[in-house]
């Protein structure tokens, strides 16, 4: 069971669009996959049409089982939602007095019959986030192609190192750029940019591509609101990228 955050303290680079279509090409690629909605937004049940029920707060509240909370969205691809509630479940994070870190990671801990965990999470870093860090084992880091993204990448890693000291193993992490946009040169510099900076680490771009950004008021994935599009071909090549390492 792979357990892989999608994560970036920066606001709309397109964490939850990857955590959902890059989990469907999972999904359709024949691995169970579960997404959990880690943000209060709760946008990976809307973005997917479900009604979202008991979720992630109610887990971890106390309030629901395991059984009770992983929704089937689609063959082979289950949800745990998120939303408003789990502003509840960052106060009693910061309520307990031992091991704050790992209160998510009890939650989830009964977990079976998964090829991989996928965890959106919220563009802040706050004490729900940190829990992430300390659950999953790989980063999946969405980069948009903007020309303060190197600055904010750079801090955002350096706090990532500051959790690496107090796991026993350490967190893999890759870079995948988004919005990238062929038509203008400032796309393909920042991609150069972030290359040279992190050799090895950067993963095939997400191109911009408009359906990318109506298929979640459907309530459906790309692969089903445009198959043919080119987000689809993006989100299916990274899907193939993410399996070969399972
Ligand atoms: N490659 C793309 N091309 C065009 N639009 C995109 C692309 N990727 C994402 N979008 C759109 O950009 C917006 C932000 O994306 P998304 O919500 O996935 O970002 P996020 O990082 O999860 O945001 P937040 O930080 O608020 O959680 C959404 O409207 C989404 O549909
Ligand atoms: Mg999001």
């Amino acid at each position: 069971m792979r357990k892989i955050a999608f994560t970036n303290a920066k606001g709309g680079v397109a964490k939850t669009t990857t955590c959902v279509n890059l989990g469907a090409g999972l999904a359709l690629a024949g691995y169970r996959t579960l997404l959990v909605d880690c943000d209060t937004q709760g946008h990976v049940s809307k973005s997917l049409g479900i009604k979202a029920g008991e979720g992630l707060a109610e887990l971890v509240q106390g309030d629901a089982g395991l059984e009770d909370v992983q929704i089937e969205a689609r063959e082979n691809l289950f949800v745990i939602a998120g939303g408003g509630a789990l502003a509840g479940v960052k106060r009693l994070i910061a309520r307990r007095d031992m091991r704050s870190e790992l209160v998510l990671s009890e939650a989830l801990e009964g977990l079976r019959g998964y090829d991989f965990v996928l965890l959106d999470t919220a563009p802040s870093w706050d004490v729900l986030n940190v829990n992430c860090l300390f659950y999953v084992e790989e980063l999946l880091i969405p980069v948009s192609m903007e020309v303060l993204t190197l600055q904010g990448i750079g801090d955002f890693l350096g706090r990532v190192n500051q959790v690496q000291h107090y796991r026993e193993n350490l967190l893999t992490w890759s870079i995948i750029p988004t919005f990238y946009d062929g038509r203008v040169s400032k796309s393909a510099e920042i991609l150069e940019q972030l290359e040279r900076y992190f050799p090895g680490a950067v993963w095939p771009a997400v191109r911009y591509n408009v359906r990318l950004s109506e298929a979640p008021a459907f309530g459906q994935h790309i692969f089903e609101y445009a198959k043919k599009s080119n987000g689809a071909a993006d989100y299916a090549r990274l899907a193939q990228r993410l399996a070969k390492g399972a």
